[in-house]
């Protein structure tokens, strides 16, 4: 198939003996008037199109802007008469590729445009590759070869580029919100908006303002004009987090919105039209909360036009093996570290653990371990102690034959704060017998001194 040039010239004769000039090696049409030219732009698919800056009546300049509103990607080639090289320049500026003096010299012309497809097939050849690398280091962020997490990935790739709703499930921490933004990223919407509500995290009064927006003074509060999630995501994706915990009051509203394509915002009559594709995600078995009359059977229906269901960590070992590296890796690289490998016990450990925070977990513990580790070495004691204990089978007793209590502790302190706590008041009950203390704390003396070193814990002599 020859590459196909449009020549928009309001000289007929220019037109005509151009057209002559080119139409063996491409495909040629002309148009005199500029209306008609741009008309025939969002018809056809042309490569390149040879634009007279000085149409009659039009300024080509315009034209260009035009032509480059509706179509970015084409090559715009100016033919303009020795006087208006200055406007040539303006127009390279607004996105011409280059342009051409008149009288026009055939041999240049023909050069040039070889020159502008040459450019063009290496843009596509650059955008093609971009993308490709695009995917591929989304998936190199997605780690999986079990059959489970093939079966994902084969799911984005088939899904990505259709409208038909999501609904992702599976355990906390299996990697849900992942799927969500491949499914965006890698597919026909990635260069609209991906909008995430966590339906769970917002409190339910906020919820529906939120999602809908509002007008100014349409409730106490509303000072001003706020845009809703929905109309945000327009054009892209909206993912519902956590769809279990929507209100049934909301659930009605927002089955209305997906059928009738539009939303109004809180307190305007104006409706917006939408084009949003949702993607949603829960933990919870929605089938049992509409049993249980908590979830609208019909919204759950809309919802959950593709399954797509994640498997917990401990149904994949293959998987751990690989996150186990990755994770290695990642933290090696975020902490400045050199990447670290696991003693045998502690690969033992690790590799029997089951994991009921799944891949979020997994992150957590390497993250710990490759915080705390002092040598080349992850060794077991680097471990936190539940992995320890729970693989060895050894429970943790309900309470120590001591009446001593660390002080209470109130809600939201953070774990390093608790176990520092806890270290120290076992550090003093033991009058700093660091042998005794790593015994009643069932951990290692190391992974103890180690402990006291990075909360920086001082016995009452030393503060
Ligand atoms: N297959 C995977 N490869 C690499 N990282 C992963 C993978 N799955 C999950 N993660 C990481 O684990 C963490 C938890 O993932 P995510 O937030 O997607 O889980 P979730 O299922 O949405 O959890 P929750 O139900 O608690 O919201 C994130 O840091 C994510 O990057
Ligand atoms: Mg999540």
């Amino acid at each position: 198939m020859n590459p196909k040039i449009l020549i928009i010239d309001d000289e007929r004769a220019i037109c005509a003996s151009l057209r002559f000039a080119l139409e063996d090696i491409y495909d040629t049409s002309t148009s005199s008037d500029p209306e008609e030219g741009l008309r025939l732009i969002e018809e056809h698919p042309f490569d390149i199109v040879l634009l007279d800056l000085r149409l009659g009546l039009h300024n080509g300049l315009d034209v260009l802007r035009q032509i480059k509103q509706k179509c970015p990607a084409i090559t715009v080639i100016m033919m303009t008469a020795y006087a208006s090289i200055e406007s040539s320049i303006e127009a390279i500026k607004q996105g011409a590729y280059y342009y051409i003096e008149k009288p026009i010299n055939t041999t240049e012309l023909r050069l040039l445009l070889a020159k502008a497809l040459e450019h063009n097939r290496l843009s596509s050849e650059v955008r093609t590759l971009q993308e490709k690398l695009n995917v591929q280091t989304d998936r190199h962020r997605f780690i999986g070869k079990s059959k489970a997490m093939e079966h994902v990935f084969s799911m984005i790739e088939r899904v990505k580029d259709i409208d038909s709703n999501v609904l992702i499930t599976g355990e906390s921490g299996t990697g849900k919100e992942v799927v969500a933004r491949a499914i965006h990223s890698t597919g026909k919407r990635k260069h609209g908006p991906l909008e995430i509500v966590n339906c769970a995290a917002i409190p339910e009064a906020l919820l529906e303002s939120e999602l809908f927006g509002y007008e100014k003074g349409a409730f106490t509060g509303a000072t001003q004009k706020k845009p809703g999630k929905w109309a945000a995501a327009n054009g892209g994706t909206l993912f519902l987090d956590e769809i279990s915990e929507m209100p049934l009051a909301l659930q009605a509203k927002i089955l209305r919105v997906i059928q009738e394509r539009e939303v109004t915002p809180l307190g305007s009559n104006q409706k917006i039209p939408l084009d949003v594709r949702i993607v949603s995600a829960t933990n919870k078995q929605l089938e049992q909360l509409v049993a249980e009359g908590t979830f609208r059977e019909d919204l759950y229906f809309r919802l959950n036009v593709i399954p797509i269901s994640l498997p917990p960590l401990r149904e994949r070992q293959e998987d751990l093996l690989l996150l186990l590296d990755y994770f290695l890796q990642k933290y090696a690289r975020e902490m400045n570290k050199k990447v670290k490998k696991l003693s045998a016990a502690a690969r033992r450990l690790l590799l029997a653990y089951d994991y009921p925070g799944n891949v979020r977990q997994l992150g957590n513990i390497i993250e710990y371990a490759m915080a705390l580790s002092s040598s080349d070495i992850i060794a077991e004691e680097d471990l936190p102690e539940y992995i320890q204990y729970d693989s060895q089978g050894t429970a943790l007793p309900a309470s120590s034959n001591t009446q001593e209590t660390v002080d209470s502790i109130p809600v939201g302190v953070p774990m390093k704060e608790i176990e520092k706590r806890a270290i120290a008041a076992a550090l003093d009950h033991c009058g700093w017998h660091r042998q005794e203390t790593a015994r009643m704390l069932q951990i290692s003396e190391r992974s103890l001194r180690d402990k006291i070193k990075l909360y920086n814990i001082k016995s009452v002599q030393e503060e």
